[in-house]
């Protein structure tokens, strides 16, 4: 054991002093990447196994590290491993700890590769399975959605632009967009995995290795599809990195969008929704609140996923090539990045599932700010041949009348609409229905009660 005593640096006969204690506390990534402990030994054992088919080591000495391996997932999973931060990170904690279990042979164990290619293999089997997770809850938000917006085809809101009313919707087709967002989301995070198929493994340091490695073999062990083409680029490049980042930040931003319609709807002044008490918080002072929390939560946390964004372009902006220090910090960004998003998805499940649509109000408040003006406009293209910028003229004038009347549309009759526009008939009065003007909207994506349906029963089909 003379060459790998227990508290000293692998790299202890040539670096004769001890790297300052200030720095491998903080330098040292072991708190962060212990969480890749399995991928690690995943990773070592198909090395080995590689490094034995290739007649690199002995089937002695490949048994014997496979057992010291084995023995160390089972340490680690039990809690009975010590962590230490001497070694930085959990690559040499490893070792290290294969060192005691199987001495000198342990040594072996590090030949034809380096912690440069090791610690990109265990993040991106790492990213493939979490990638998978993310997937998978996103899912089933989108189950939840489509469940609520099937129970929503007829509640009618006002849709809006600008935060003014605009048109009559159907709550369930609102709901529907946001199935349109969360499934490109998961179709982002499943492009991404085209490059989270390529293994690392082999690149060693930066340059490759003079040993006869089969990296095909490697590959196909850690259930990669082809190993990288370039040993350079391999160890420096992060680019896997910034796209699980800009992913989950786009995922988020679509929680933040939903979430920051909740809030507004839950406002005293909107009153369109109504929260259960599950998902809202009181005030310390004022007992009549309950605040909606978990959206305020929900809309914040975009904030931090997009500055993990933009610190990982930054490190990576002006990096030299090979391997730097700096990249260390991934990891980091990467796992705090997956746990605040999937636990924001988990969270805005739960809001969807305990909220309720104040329908009463929704209805009323599609009646204000005449949102069937557009309707108005083209039935007179429709019935009375006009062009739709004059039929749109007219529908103004009749809305100024009405709002000096202080009326809805609704509530003008034939008579004072006639004065107007002389063409009108009775008739006329049916594009004034909030209903009317929803199923009227047959166009493909429509707002529709009819086209929500079939999309509804189309992504079920899909999921
Ligand atoms: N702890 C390092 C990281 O996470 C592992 C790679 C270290 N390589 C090196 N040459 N220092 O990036």
């Amino acid at each position: 054991m003379s060459k790998n005593k227990n508290n000293q640096a692998i790299w202890n006969t040539r670096v004769k002093k001890n790297t300052s204690a200030l720095f491998k506390k903080v330098g040292s990534s072991i708190d962060i990447d212990k969480r890749l402990y399995k991928e690690d030994i995943m990773g070592s054992e198909a090395h080995v196994e590689m490094l034995f088919k290739q007649k690199i080591v002995s089937f002695k000495i490949k048994n014997k590290i496979i057992y010291g391996l084995k023995k160390i997932e089972k340490e680690i999973a039990k809690n009975k491993f010590e962590f230490n931060k001497e070694y930085e990170d959990i690559h040499m904690n490893i070792e290290k700890r294969l060192f005691q279990i199987i001495g000198e042979d342990a040594g072996f164990i590090h030949t034809a590769r380096s912690r440069n290619d090791q610690v990109i293999t265990d993040l991106k089997i790492w990213m493939k399975n979490s990638t998978k997770e993310l997937n998978s809850q996103i899912n089933k938000l989108i189950k939840s959605i489509l469940r609520i917006a099937e129970k929503n085809v007829e509640t009618i809101m006002p849709g809006f632009t600008h935060l003014k009313n605009a048109q009559p919707i159907s709550f369930g087709h609102y709901l529907m967009a946001y199935v349109e967002m969360f499934v490109r989301d998961k179709l982002r995070f499943e492009n991404n995995m085209q490059n989270l198929y390529e293994n690392p493994l082999g690149a060693s340091a930066l340059a490759g290795t003079s040993f006869n490695i089969d990296r095909n073999y490697t590959s196909k062990k850690l259930g990669f599809k082809n190993p990288t083409n370039n040993s350079i680029d391999t160890v420096s490049d992060r680019d896997f990195v910034l796209d699980f980042l800009y992913t989950s930040s786009v995922c988020s931003m679509h929680i933040s969008r939903i979430s920051e319609d909740l809030i507004i709807w839950n406002s005293d002044g909107f009153n369109l929704i109504q929260l259960s008490d599950k998902i809202i918080t009181g005030s310390s002072i004022m007992p009549q609140k309950k605040n909606p929390d978990l959206l305020e939560y929900l809309r914040g946390k975009t904030g931090s996923l997009y500055g993990n964004l933009f610190s990982m372009l930054t490190i990576l902006k002006g990096l030299p090539l090979s391997y730097f220090k700096d990249l260390q910090d991934d990891k980091k960004i990467i796992f705090e990045n997956f746990d605040t998003l999937i636990n924001c998805l988990k969270i805005l499940d739960e809001v969807l599932n305990n909220l309720s649509p104040n329908k009463k109000r929704m209805l009323e408040l599609a009646e204000k700010g005449y949102t069937t003006a557009t309707d108005l406009a083209d039935y007179l293209v429709r019935n009375h041949s006009m062009t739709f910028r004059n039929a749109y003229q007219k529908t103004a004038a009749i809305i100024n009348y009405a709002e000096k009347k202080k009326k809805r549309l609704k509530d003008l009759d034939i008579i004072e609409l006639k004065k107007i526009e002389p063409q009108l008939k009775e008739e006329v009065m049916k594009v004034f229905s909030l209903k009317n003007s929803i199923n009227s909207k047959k166009s493909y994506g429509g707002t529709s009660f009819d086209n929500i349906k079939k999309m509804i029963l189309k992504y079920k089909k899909y999921l």
